[in-house]
């Protein structure tokens, strides 16, 4: 799923934070997807409520990382399976490669990243 960031992003700017939806805009063990200058950005969201940001590209073949399935702090890419560490973007061995990853961070509610 995709989505736009509020219109109102440049008010919600606290520092290098940009707001970019609700907490339960995201489904649990699931992603969004954020549109930005730097590309398609896809936000996970853990079952214990701890939210992380990578590139949606898979390092293997750019895969949508944002489609894959979320566990634990890894998720699995839909394309060949490789697993992905939410934490660090990087691929768990054998394989190797990185996504680039964001920081993020939940305040009231709201998921902020940092470009
Ligand atoms: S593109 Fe992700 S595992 Fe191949």
């Amino acid at each position: 799923m995709s989505m736009a960031m509020d219109t109102n992003t440049s008010q919600m700017e606290t520092q290098s934070w940009t707001r970019i939806c609700a907490l339960d805009d995201i489904p649990r063990l699931g992603a969004r997807v954020v549109k930005s200058l730097h590309g398609n950005i896809a936000v996970f969201r853990t079952f214990d409520d701890e939210v992380f940001a990578l590139a949606d590209r898979c390092p293997h073949k750019g895969g949508p990382l944002s489609q894959g399935i979320v566990h634990g702090r890894h998720v699995t890419c839909p394309l060949h399976s490789w697993n992905i560490g939410l934490s660090d973007g990087i691929a768990v061995a054998p394989d190797e490669g990185c996504s680039a990853k964001y920081a993020t961070k939940c305040e009231n509610g709201y998921v902020y990243i940092r470009f």
